[in-house]
């Protein structure tokens, strides 16, 4: 087992990369079922989930090749099933769902169970397809969606959900007729696989609104195309800048995916500059207690919400954060208490007062975001910090230990 050891207390100087977004990638990569050609996406993340994905397509047949870019051919595509030992390492693996169904008419992917953050139930992905005139059976832990044809039908999300908009909209591309995804995700990921599909020869407009509407097709041809800047990682960097008074320049992310992040960023007294090949984040002090409340797209993130909890550790006052997205997602509170924040969860709310400072503490990561949480706790502390079960980290942050490192952190993995 690895963990990370960080030495706080160094303020962040210079230059970052951003890499191309892991829930961008993850569907886009799954949406090459759809095709028999080779697709080639360049600025693909070197993640674990990425792995992930990976590893699945090539249990169904599909071959991937990869040097700088990642190049995929599902012309063998002879598999329908994504087996419980892959879903149960990533939820995103129900990503297959939609694909396989329009491809091979046949799909058979272990359910996902609950996660650290929430139930996350696919309910509203599997009545989708079933509007699409799937026939979709739960059986000893698994989806199975069968159809002859789909056909295009109206489709209301009763909550705009990311990864249910992406499945129903790639089953929607090849099938017949008009689908409509009502109160759909507008998210820049949605977008982004979107623009793919379209490239690919779908039919798809009014992708980033809450309507989205799909005219079937009878093939999709292969493609090239590069995948977005990743948002959540870009934000938690300029947390990073922000919470150790630092000055960083962050490259490769796009502004315009990020208002909600910047308004709060802002709020909070941090210094953003735009400049042409990046965003300049500057710390200053005091940091400013504000209150944030998370929600869909263009609502602020909750893959940002632990990350700016920290932030607010640091804080002149309370601040009170409410998650409405997911309902447990609150799991890094008790570890950053460990290290002397003073947070109080009401509900779906963190209520937390600012302190005085942090002081570095053994921590275990929980999910994703928590453990970028804790990184940043680790960097603005005082004292060592040692974060145990970082593979969570690996998931969605592609060579974090390197990047920061080279921001002039105090930062290491060691083995056990
Ligand atoms: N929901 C349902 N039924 C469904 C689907 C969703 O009730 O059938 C609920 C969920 O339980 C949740 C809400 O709807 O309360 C929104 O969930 P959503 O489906 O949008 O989440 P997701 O698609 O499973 C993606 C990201 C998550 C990110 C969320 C919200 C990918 C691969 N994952 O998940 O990313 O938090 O959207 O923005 O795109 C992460 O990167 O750390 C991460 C968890």
């Amino acid at each position: 087992m690895e963990k990370i050891i960080i030495n706080g207390g160094k303020r962040l100087i210079g230059e970052v990369e951003i890499s191309g977004a892991k829930n961008a990638a993850l569907p886009i990569l799954a949406a090459s079922i759809l095709t028999e050609g080779w697709n080639t996406f360049s600025n693909v993340p070197n993640l674990r989930d990425v792995e992930t994905i990976k590893k699945l397509l090539i249990g169904l047949g599909v071959k991937v090749e990869e040097e700088k870019d990642v190049r995929i051919n599902a012309a063998g595509l002879n598999n329908y099933e994504a087996p419980y030992d892959l879903v149960k390492t990533m939820r995103a693996s129900v990503l297959v769902l939609g694909p396989l169904l329009a491809r091979l008419k046949k799909a058979k992917v272990a359910l996902p169970g609950g996660c650290a953050i929430g139930a996350r139930p696919i309910n509203l992905h599997l009545n989708g397809l079933a509007a699409l005139g799937a026939k979709v059976d739960l059986k000893h832990g698994y989806v199975e969606a069968e159809a002859k044809s789909l056909k295009g039908a109206t489709i209301f999300f009763d909550i705009p959900t990311v990864t249910g908009t992406e499945n129903l909209m790639m089953a929607a591309t090849l099938a017949d007729g008009v689908t409509t995804l009502e109160n759909a995700a507008c998210e820049p990921e949605v977008v982004d696989l979107a623009n793919v599909l379209k490239k690919m020869g779908a039919d798809i407009r009014g992708e980033g609104t809450e309507v989205i509407t799909i005219e079937g097709v009878k093939e999709l041809k292969s493609t090239n195309h590069t995948i977005i800047p990743d948002r959540i990682e870009a934000g938690t960097f300029m947390v990073a800048a922000g919470i150790t008074a630092g000055d960083i320049k962050v490259r490769n992310c796009n502004i315009a995916h990020m208002d909600a992040v910047f308004s709060k960023l802002t709020e909070a007294g941090i210094k953003l500059t735009y400049e042409n090949d990046g965003v300049r984040v500057i710390g200053t002090k005091p940091i400013r207690s504000i209150d944030i409340k998370t929600l869909p797209y263009p609502g602020f993130p909750t893959d940002m919400q632990a990350q700016m909890m920290v932030l607010m550790c640091f804080a002149n006052g309370t601040s009170i954060i409410s998650e409405t997205v997911f309902e447990n997602r609150f799991m890094h509170v008790s570890e950053l208490r460990r290290m002397g924040a003073d947070i109080r969860i009401e509900g779906r709310s963190a209520i937390v007062k600012g302190v005085s400072g942090l002081n570095g503490a053994p921590v275990m990561a929980t999910d994703l975001r928590a453990s970028a949480s804790l990184i940043l706790a680790g960097l603005a502390s005082e004292g060592k910090t040692e974060i145990s079960r970082i593979y969570h980290i690996d998931r969605g942050y592609e060579r974090i230990v390197e990047k920061l490192s080279n921001l002039g952190a105090d930062i290491k993995r060691v083995r056990d």
